[in-house]
């Protein structure tokens, strides 16, 4: 099956909906408006039925009839679709919708007979740009770098998902002053030895050491300058030094990477960009936008109400935002974007709507999209690239890495050592990520190991002992009864409880939607926290293996859609499953 043939599935919102615009305009043809916003929305209370309309509501003035004769007119129009059981008039003109179960139960088969679950492929044709990570070198990452690196692999990964094609760009820090330091500082106090085995620790400690050194030497300070000049301006010998930093950083970020699950298309630093500033800041000049003030280069933008943005300073260097707009400019005639979407801490807020702000007074179409998240604080502290004290994200990893397994050793004392490790890994970074991502972005997250690592709340681990006990269901099954195929036996919803799994399994579609265009992986952590629950109820409240042959059946099948659902889910956040924990 080809991607596009795979959002062939129109859901039952979209049915319904289209059905009842056609019936407004026809019980309603001599309106004056064409009813194109109506549309019916999910409910999440059963009583108000499986969808609603409000619709009415709205329209009244227009129609010049009280809202709850307006539903009833409607309610009687002809034509309703096949995945209608009923409505209902409620309230002051409410229209609860409600599905016919046996529509309900073949469409859950269909979208699960679909490799794409029934998401459709509204990205297709369409190319983004994700500049995330993007982490300044050469440091080892902190805690610090997690969510924009987490953050972006998972909305990379949605937008693939919805058939967008992505390029994923790690636009590393790669050529900013911290290099005059970092090369005085190898030079005079560098170990070879360390760098082989740990590069990013030994530039961190010839940083720091050089650094603290231009706070009490006025000549070591210029020295410094001198090196990054001569560097910038294609030094051979410091050009040499850089490439080897950068080769060894990039090897230990790779293992970074593998392990956190994060991949690049490309990695075209800042520096990649280096030839291209100086012709940025004429191209401002020549569209009448850049102007001289006080020996630097400068764009005004009062009409935006935003401070002026320096693209060429006094000393003729350029800066973070010069390099910025050179990269838009870069990626718009490389890749043709629709959209570019950066992924960065709050602090950058002012820098992008600079950039954006010029980017528009240039004329350019494409889309441009700053996701600010909050930072990420343990409760003692905050963690900040500015101040020492840091924890390591590889610290953080190993920690969480050790505290699952004293948990997985508690609750599965016979696993063989080996496989308790694995679990311990998938388990252990699982729980770091879903702890970032179950939050708002914007909001500034506190981190704590109990939270994370809960087996009972909203956390990877609950959800990856999840999916493993139905992996455990479905084992059952097959010892019980080694004959049967519960994939081919139809789906019965009869229990409510059926019927509420059923439903949720179907909005799976409109979630990774939602979390995927308003950038909020929170929206898909709270949908599967959601469904876990309520197959826990499921499981707890109907019997399965005890139940009359066929309803068995269908209710192991059930139980493989919300496994299939829950490890799509959690792919897409980056999470590995596990089939037994
Ligand atoms: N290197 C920057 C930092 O660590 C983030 C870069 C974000 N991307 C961009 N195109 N400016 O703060």
């Amino acid at each position: 099956m080809t991607a596009t043939e795979a959002t062939s599935i129109e859901s039952p919102a979209e049915i319904l909906s289209g059905w009842i615009r056609d019936a407004f305009r026809g019980c309603f043809p001599d309106a004056d408006t064409d009813f194109t916003d109506i549309a019916v929305v999910d409910t999440a209370n059963p009583e108000f039925g499986d969808y609603q309309c409000n619709a009415a509501m709205g329209l009244a003035k227009v129609l010049r009839q009280a809202p709850r004769a307006i539903a009833e007119t409607v309610a009687k129009a002809p034509d309703q679709p096949d995945c209608l059981d009923r409505l209902e008039v409620a309230g002051p003109g409410f229209l609860n919708l409600y599905l016919d179960s046996d529509w309900l139960a073949r469409h859950v088969e269909r979208m699960a007979a679909d490799a794409q679950l029934g998401v459709p492929q509204v990205g297709a044709g369409k190319t983004v740009v994700m500049d995330y990570g993007s982490p300044n070198m050469t440091k080892p990452l902190h805690i610090g770098h997690l969510r924009s690196h987490n953050i972006g692999s998972v909305l990379d990964r949605m937008h693939r998902f919805l058939g967008y094609s992505v390029i994923a760009d790690n636009h590393l820090g790669d050529w900013g002053t911290q290099f005059g330091i970092t090369i005085m500082g190898y030079r005079h106090f560098g170990d070879e030895q360390a760098m082989q085995t740990s590069p990013l620790e030994e530039l961190e400690r010839v940083y720091v050491l050089s650094y603290e050194k231009t706070r009490q030497d006025e000549e070591w300070l210029e020295q410094c300058r001198r090196e990054l000049v001569k560097l910038q301006s294609g030094d051979e010998e410091n050009l040499e030094l850089w490439e080897m930093f950068m080769r060894l950083s990039l090897e230990e970020l790779d293992r970074m990477y593998a392990r956190l699950g994060v991949h690049y298309d490309i990695v075209h630093g800042e520096s990649y960009y280096r030839d291209k500033l100086a012709g940025t800041v004429e191209r401002l000049e020549q569209a009448g936008l850049a102007v001289e003030s006080e020996g630097a280069t400068v764009v005004m933008l009062e009409e935006e109400k935003l401070p002026v943005c320096i693209v060429r300073k006094s000393d003729g260097g350029f800066n973070y935002a010069t390099s910025d707009l050179a990269t838009v400019a870069a990626r718009v005639e490389e890749f043709n974007p629709d959209r570019i979407i950066y992924v960065t801490d709050e602090r950058q807020q002012l820098h992008f709507k600079q950039i954006f702000a010029i980017c528009r007074r240039l004329e350019y179409t494409v889309g441009l999209d700053h996701i600010w998240f909050g930072l990420m604080r343990l409760p003692e502290a905050t963690f900040s690239t500015r101040e020492g004290n840091v924890i390591k994200l590889e610290a953080l990893l190993a920690e969480a890495e050790s505290r699952a397994l004293e948990i997985i050793a508690a609750s599965s004392p016979d696993m063989p050592e080996a496989e308790r490790r694995t679990v311990a890994s998938v388990v252990g970074v699982g729980a770091v990520k879903y702890a970032d991502l179950s939050q708002n972005p914007q909001s500034l997250v506190t981190f704590t190991w109990d939270k994370a690592l809960a087996l009972d709340g909203n956390s990877g681990p609950y959800l990856q002992y999840a999916y493993a006990r139905i992996a455990s269901v479905r084992g059952k099954y097959a010892e019980r009864f080694p004959e049967g195929t519960p994939e081919d036996e139809p789906l019965r919803l009869e229990e409510a409880i059926e019927r509420t799994l059923a439903l949720q399994l179907i909005r799976f579609r409109d979630v990774v939607a939602r979390a995927a265009h308003q950038y909020k992986p929170n929206v898909l952590t709270d949908y599967l926290y959601d469904l876990a629950q309520t197959y826990s109820s499921f499981y707890q409240n109907v019997p399965f293996l005890k139940a009359p042959e066929g309803i068995r059946e269908s209710r192991v099948r059930l139980c493989t859609i919300v496994a299939t659902v829950l490890k799509q889910g959690l792919d897409l956040l980056g999470l590995k499953t596990l089939e037994r924990i």
